[in-house]
């Protein structure tokens, strides 16, 4: 039997293990110096098939900061770059390192090199799912709305047997392109049961593929054209970039997309206390306003902070 654990999208973990990771990563927050035996020894790959800031850092710093040794890798430099196929750039490294942090295109080469590599593999975005990503999120939202900071096991166990309860009463709505962001709140909301609008312009809809995923799991969101609709008592609001990396730029899509910008209207219409998210990079007046991202920014760059202490307890649980 295989045992190795991937996390190559949300559906890899089951809600415990989520709830778990996030209960870890308030540890991992409060205190740096948490788990910095857990990678003694291990030598991590870090391959990166697009361009990352956050998701490559966090993870290099997350590595290092467990004990391990991050290698980065990077096509330009890589016989991957120059055709090698990926099942033999697998079955090579698996031969010198212990995991994998993986950037890439098509899901499934990802899941062609997990089958290949034999050893756990995690899921640094591809043009599907941005998993990591979406778990510091849901971390951030927790934080935000139960206003607890757990600097003790015990405080942090207890917070997070209330924390199913306050995240699935929560209303959040994903504005935007039906890309990797949006395929995975739909995936975390199969998991996790919050209620999920997806604004977007009339002939934009989710991913098949990934509704259906979702359905199996009993996950349930609604698709709505109506911008302040959408937005209308909601605890969240958040969005991403229009146009993905790896997509063309495309002008006739931003247009029809820009409509849906965050504004204030958007968050006039949601709760008193609501949050902004983005993931970043953002395009100021694009996807929303200079003013609202910049109000709301103390929450974006703690989403970005939570990367960091999310991937270190994801980390700790498959490697
Ligand atoms: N949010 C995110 O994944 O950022 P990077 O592209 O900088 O890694
Ligand atoms: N949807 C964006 C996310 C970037 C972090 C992209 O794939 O480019």
């Amino acid at each position: 039997m295989n045992s190795v654990r991937n996390f190559l999208s949300v559906y890899d973990l089951t809600a415990g293990e989520m709830y778990d990771i996030l209960s870890r990563a308030a540890l991992l927050k409060a205190d740096r110096t948490l788990g910095g035996g857990y990678l003694k020894g291990k030598k991590i790959g870090l391959i990166f098939e697009k361009s990352s800031t956050r998701t490559r850092v966090s993870f290099e710093v997350g590595v290092a900061e467990l004990g391990g040794h991050p290698i980065f890798m990077s096509p330009r430099d890589m016989q991957l770059g120059r055709g090698e196929p990926i099942k033999d750039t697998a079955r090579v490294l698996s031969r010198y390192i212990d995991g994998a942090v993986i950037r890439t295109f098509e899901q499934a080469r990802i899941e062609e090199f997990a089958v290949y590599f034999k050893k756990p593999v995690i899921n640094g975005l591809t043009d599907l799912y941005h998993p990591a990503q979406i778990l510091a999120d849901i971390f951030t939202v927790y934080e935000a709305k139960s206003k607890m900071r757990n600097s003790t096991k015990k405080a942090a166990d207890a917070a997070l047997r209330d924390a199913g309860d306050i995240i699935k009463n929560l209303k959040i709505a994903y504005f935007g392109d039906a890309n990797n962001m949006a395929n995975s709140w739909i995936s975390l909301q199969a998991v996790m049961g919050f209620e999920l609008v997806l604004a977007m312009p009339d002939g934009f809809k989710a991913d098949e593929w990934v509704a259906s995923e979702s359905r199996k799991r009993g996950g349930r969101f609604a698709v709505s054209h109506d911008k302040i609709g959408a937005a209308k008592d909601a605890d969240v609001i958040t969005t991403d970039v229009f146009i993905s990396m790896g997509q063309e730029d495309n002008k006739e899509k931003i247009d029809k997309l820009k409509p849906f910008i965050i504004d204030d209207g958007v968050i006039g219409s949601a709760k008193k206390d609501v949050i902004f998210l983005h993931c970043l990079p953002v395009h100021r007046n694009e996807e929303v306003t200079e003013a609202v991202f910049e109000r709301f920014s103390p929450y974006v760059f703690e989403e970005a902070e939570n990367r960091l202490h999310v991937q270190k307890a994801i980390m700790e649980m498959l490697f």
